[in-house]
């Protein structure tokens, strides 16, 4: 499974891309608000960094604009995804810039009807969103489940982009169904790491390594 990361925070990317933990980013509008920079500028530097997918999104909600906007995003680097909403705007746009060759990842997913109608599009990334379905006691794992049946009923390459990612439950489960990738904030990446009997057993090692005085250097 690809790791995406869910931010437009450079250092963070950084960090991550320095532990071979970032095969992509995605960000969306509330993410380059929180970065406080301009969506432009932020995204190249990130493109500079980063050689797999990253997605920027769109700022336009009807289909003329999102394509000049798509066209604009996709000058910055050969490695943009175009992210435009699951709308018929959205889709309109998505199959035109596809067309033309460019990446486009379609967000805001939340059913399988959605993300049927993304790929018939021409999608390269689908992104539902889990944590948000969760948040009004709906199954987002259930919807992960669902798009991955449709798609491989059917042979549609378009990637499923598992996104609105909380904890280190959902990765796990985004990878024992078969998502393609997933994007989740740096904290959750990092917190993939942790184990109490991780810990435990390290200091018990250390414990032994000084008591025996072990020595390699
Ligand atoms: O990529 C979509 C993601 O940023 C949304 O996450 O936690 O705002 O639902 P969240």
């Amino acid at each position: 499974m690809k790791f995406f990361v869910d931010t437009a925070e450079i250092d963070a990317i950084a960090e991550l891309h320095a532990l071979g933990m970032v095969d992509g980013v995605t960000t969306n509008p509330s993410l380059i608000k929180k970065s406080g920079r301009d969506i432009l500028e932020v995204t190249r530097e990130i493109c500079d960094l980063v050689s797999g997918p990253v997605s920027a999104e769109v700022t336009a909600t009807d289909a003329d604009d999102m394509i000049a906007e798509g066209r604009k995003l996709a000058e910055i680097a050969e490695n943009i995804a175009v992210k435009v909403p699951l709308t018929w705007d959205g889709l309109k746009a998505c199959k035109v810039l596809t067309d033309e060759g460019k990446m486009v990842n379609v967000t805001l997913c939340f059913s399988a009807n959605q993300a049927l109608l993304a790929a018939k599009a021409g999608a390269t990334f689908i992104s539902p969103f889990i944590g948000r379905l969760d948040d009004i006691a709906l199954d987002g794992m259930e919807l992960i489940e669902d798009i991955r049946t449709v798609y491989d009923n059917y042979g549609f390459e378009t990637e499923i982009l598992a996104a609105s990612i909380r904890s280190v439950n959902h990765v796990l489960d985004c990878a024992r169904i078969g998502a393609d990738v997933m994007t989740a904030p740096p904290g959750v990446i990092k917190s993939l790491v942790n184990h109490p009997l991780t810990d435990k057993g390290l200091d018990a090692f250390l414990a032994d390594i000084k008591a025996a005085d072990i020595k390699i250097l």
